[in-house]
């Protein structure tokens, strides 16, 4: 029997199901890691927008080695990566200490880089790589200014934090916790440290412009006034919606400053850009200070954990150790 996080119609809990649950086709994998995301939070407390379909094991991360495999891209005992791809949404996730994992968006575990800590990156790692990518890939350089970072002790905003700063990036990070996590914060490489406070107020559609580019996984007003607060021809990376699902913003920073809005999808996302990610997390990210923002639960602690997520009790990233 294999022991999975499984959400129902009538809740969400540590069951042991069989492996004809798991459905068939896809390549067989022992699981060995997984991590929690906001996504994962939403999904092990039973709230909507994650789960499409049920009974549905949660989990948007898998890193496992493969056990079985009819995919001449995988060999038994090769490491693999696979981060989203329908996983807890409409196929079953990485809760679970076996995976049936449709391989197509799925990567080799990237050199340099551990079982535990790919995990530990996870998808809030490998999207901030997306965000920093596109933000570099649009011409941002160092020497224009501080990039901006909201939700700044969350995954998202914990990873791209370290990897702007180690790129050489002046990081301001925008927190809703300056007092208890500011030193976390400077420890990640931020130089400024803005309360999210200063974030949160209606602004005028068009204010200093002061950053080079943000990554930003809050959404609604705070995002509005990042947007307003770019500097011409900069890029805002629009990864999540913590806050808010909404942006009441203007047009007016696109067309008077041709900032760009850069919607970052990770579920979905290339192989090559997967790829990319992955190689900038190997090389941007100090891999004992990722140790030092990881704590590790296991698998019947997930569904207490995303709670504790859900309501901002946690930061940095949390691993979820699925193997004894
Ligand atoms: N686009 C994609 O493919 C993709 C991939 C991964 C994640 N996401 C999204 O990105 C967001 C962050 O994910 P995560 O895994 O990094 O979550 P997380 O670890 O919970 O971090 C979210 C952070 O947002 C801030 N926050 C929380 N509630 C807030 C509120 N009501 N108003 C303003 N800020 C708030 C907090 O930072 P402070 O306390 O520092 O302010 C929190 O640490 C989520 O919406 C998630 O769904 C999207």
């Amino acid at each position: 029997m294999i022991k999975a996080v499984v959400v129902r119609e009538s809740g969400v809990a540590l069951e042991e199901v069989d492996e004809e649950f798991l459905g068939d086709g896809g390549i067989v994998v022992d699981v060995a890691y997984s991590d929690l995301n906001y996504k994962d939070g939403l999904a092990v407390t039973g709230r909507p927008g994650v789960v499409r379909t049920m009974p549905l094991i949660a989990g948007i991360d898998v890193v496992g080695k493969v056990a079985e495999s009819n995919d001449p891209r995988w060999s038994p005992g090769d490491w693999l990566v696979l981060n989203g791809a329908g996983q807890s949404e409409t196929r079953h996730g990485g809760f679970a200490q076996r995976a049936h994992v449709e391989p197509t968006y799925a990567v080799a575990l990237p050199d340099g880089i551990s079982p535990e800590r790919a995990a530990a990156l996870g998808t809030a790692g490998y999207t901030a790589a997306l965000a920093v990518l596109r933000i570099v890939s649009e011409g941002a350089k160092p020497e224009d200014g501080p990039v901006l970072v909201t939700g700044a002790t969350g995954g998202v905003g914990s990873i791209a934090t370290m990897l702007l700063a180690s790129a050489g990036f002046e990081v301001a990070a925008v927190t809703g916790r300056v007092e208890s996590h500011e030193d976390y914060l400077h420890t990640l490489g931020a130089t400024q440290i803005v309360p999210r406070s200063e974030f949160e107020e209606k602004g005028r559609p068009l204010q200093k412009a002061t950053y080079a580019g943000v990554v930003d996984s809050v959404g609604g007003q705070v995002l509005a006034n990042a947007i307003a607060r770019t500097q011409p021809g900069g890029t805002v990376s629009a990864c999540g919606l913590a806050g808010s699902a909404a942006l009441p913003a203007t047009v007016m920073p696109f067309i008077l400053r041709g900032v760009t809005l850069a919607g970052i999808d990770s579920v979905w996302a290339s192989l090559e850009d997967r790829a990319d990610a992955w190689r900038i997390l190997a090389r941007g990210v100090d891999p004992e200070l990722l140790d030092d923002i990881t704590t590790t639960i296991t698998l019947d602690q997930v569904i207490d954990a995303g709670a504790q997520l859900l309501d901002g009790k946690l930061h940095g990233r949390t691993l979820v150790r699925i193997a004894d």
